[in-house]
């Protein structure tokens, strides 16, 4: 009997290292991913660092908008639309088994551009415990290691001294700047994002060693061709 890990295998993927993990979001995750947003995500004193406020949206679960349902509908299609030529993968983030945040990776024609881009958050009681760094080191290690990545890339709105201080903390070097709109609850407005850059070489790897369960039928899933050795 075929298992849903074999129908979809970025579900079988695992990346491990002392208490983090980061597995690709299944619907069981979302009852516990919903109640982290609720408890707040952003520290009030730095900017908001999304694209969308997403998470400032009306807390109504079972509603026709507002959080989650909006959200629900990016990740859905986040799964619906994974193909080698466009993929997302939407990280999430346990300590010690407890959801704390999430990770994300995006690929666009990476067989050919071997480029990828991340972005990450963690609920606010979560922050300052080194996750952030940690999550990061595994999300970036795995697209080296496994994807054969040659560049990673991330951004953060200036002032998002957090996210300044992991990019740097990881290896990432400023990769120069950029005005971003950024849709608020009062509507759009337009930011200075600081564009960072991280390659095999500058890596920062954890302390501990890494695991990672599932490799291979994702890189067969996203068309990633290692030659012969691959199967
Ligand atoms: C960015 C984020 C993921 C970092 O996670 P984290 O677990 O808190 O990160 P870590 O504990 O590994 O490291 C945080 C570092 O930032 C530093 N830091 C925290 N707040 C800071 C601030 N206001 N100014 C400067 N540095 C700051 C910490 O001192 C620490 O560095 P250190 O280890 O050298 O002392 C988390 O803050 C978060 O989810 N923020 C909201 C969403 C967000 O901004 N996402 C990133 C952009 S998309």
């Amino acid at each position: 009997m075929l298992t849903l890990e074999d129908v979809f295998p970025p579900f079988a993927l695992a990346l491990s290292c002392g208490p983090v993990e980061l597995r690709v979001l299944r619907d069981d995750d979302l009852p516990e991913l919903v109640e982290l947003v609720r408890g707040g995500v952003v520290d009030p004193d730095l900017p908001m660092p999304f694209l969308r406020a997403w998470h400032e949206e009306p807390y109504a679960p079972g509603a026709p908008s507002g959080f989650p349902t909006s959200s629900l509908a990016w990740w859905w299609t986040q799964r619906a639309t994974f193909a080698p030529g466009e993929w997302r993968l939407a990280l999430v983030v346990r300590r010690d088994g407890v959801l704390v945040g999430m990770q994300d990776l995006h690929g666009q024609d990476f067989v050919q551009t071997r480029r990828v881009v991340t972005g990450s958050w963690l609920g606010r009681t979560h922050h300052g415990r080194g996750t952030g760094t940690l999550m990061r080191q595994l999300a970036v290690g795995f697209a080296f290691d496994e994807l054969d990545a040659v560049q990673c890339e991330s951004g953060y709105v200036l002032g998002n001294g957090a996210s300044a201080a992991v990019s740097r903390k990881v290896g990432y070097a400023d990769n120069g700047r950029r005005r971003v709109v950024q849709h608020t609850l009062h509507g759009p407005v337009g930011v200075e994002e600081q564009t960072v850059l991280v390659t095999p070489d500058t890596l920062v790897r954890p302390d501990a060693p890494v695991t990672v369960v599932g490799a291979d039928a994702l890189r067969r899933f996203l068309g990633i061709d290692r030659g012969p050795a691959d199967g």
